[in-house]
């Protein structure tokens, strides 16, 4: 058996030293490796870099990781490669690396990739300047990937790393709008070409916020609370999803922005209100037993 642990989207600012800690050191006990799909940072400062590399520093199973768009936000991309690398990460980009796991070898290929989007929705190298490399920018990557996964192929497991999605199921809750800016059909057709066992990917993580509202939702008509404590429960976790991923766009919206401004405070609002939400929750479910 191998076990994979992945993990996306961890956002590590200069103030988040300890928080996964000692999460990651308890994974020899359930993994055989870590995988973290990109967006280890905010911003992708270099200070930012050192606090997620310190984190990821000497565990007891092997880390290989993509970067995220956040990560290549101030320009500094190299040097958080830099500081992972040197704590004992292996950084993916149109390269590969194999981990051996009990005789059988896993061999991962990993890219940021880019956007774009899906099948009747998505970019073509045409027209502007600008159009053209948007797109092939993506085109690169997902060659790249495509030929990392084939030089895999004596593999017993391959895996494709990406922080873009390659599909848009995956996405499901996040608005149509913006499935262009989180991942590209290209992606998922360079792991069909290669062939691949498992594809990973991170950035759509708001859908998931959302995803759990909507799974949230037939529990609360079985629980045994008043009806405005039910209609609290009802709205509150798509309400906070909202909250945290506004925060996140917020809160680093100017270009400029080296740190998060004080619409990081809607993450710690949204964050409250998810844990009252799913706790009340849970409250009900056990009343109505
Ligand atoms: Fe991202």
């Amino acid at each position: 058996m191998i076990r994979i642990a992945a993990v996306a989207d961890i956002h590590f600012g200069a103030d988040s030293s300890g928080m996964l800690r000692a999460q990651f050191e308890d994974l020899t006990h359930h993994a055989d490796m870590l995988l973290v799909a990109g967006d280890l940072t905010k911003c992708g400062g270099p200070d930012e870099g050192a606090v997620v590399a310190r984190e990821l520093t000497g565990l007891p199973v092997p880390v290989v990781a993509v970067l995220g768009n956040h990560d290549y936000h101030s320009d500094e991309q190299a040097t958080v490669r830099s500081h992972l690398e040197d704590a004992g990460v292996t950084v993916l980009e149109g390269e590969t690396t194999t981990v051996d796991v009990d005789g059988a070898r896993v061999g991962i290929a990993g890219t940021k990739g880019f956007g774009g989007g899906f099948a009747g929705a998505c970019g073509t190298d045409f027209g502007e300047p600008e159009m053209k490399a948007f797109v092939r920018h993506t085109m690169a990557l997902a060659e790249g990937l495509e030929h990392g996964l084939r030089s895999l192929e004596g593999c017993d497991v391959r895996v494709a790393l990406l922080h873009y999605s390659p599909v848009r199921d995956t996405l499901a809750g996040e608005r149509a709008e913006i499935f262009p800016f989180l991942g590209s059909y290209l992606l998922a057709e360079a792991v069909d070409h290669a062939g691949a066992d498992l594809a990973l990917h991170g950035h759509a993580h708001a859908g998931v916020i959302t995803l759990l509202s909507l799974i949230c939702q037939p529990f609360v008509d079985a629980t045994r609370l008043s009806p405005a404590w039910r209609w609290f429960v009802r709205i509150g976790v798509p309400v906070s999803g909202t909250l945290i991923s506004a925060g996140f766009f917020f809160s680093v919206l100017s270009p400029a922005a080296t740190e998060p401004n004080r619409a990081i405070s809607l993450i710690y609002i949204g964050a409250v209100g998810l844990a009252v939400s799913v706790v009340s929750l849970g409250i009900g479910l056990l009343r109505a037993r």
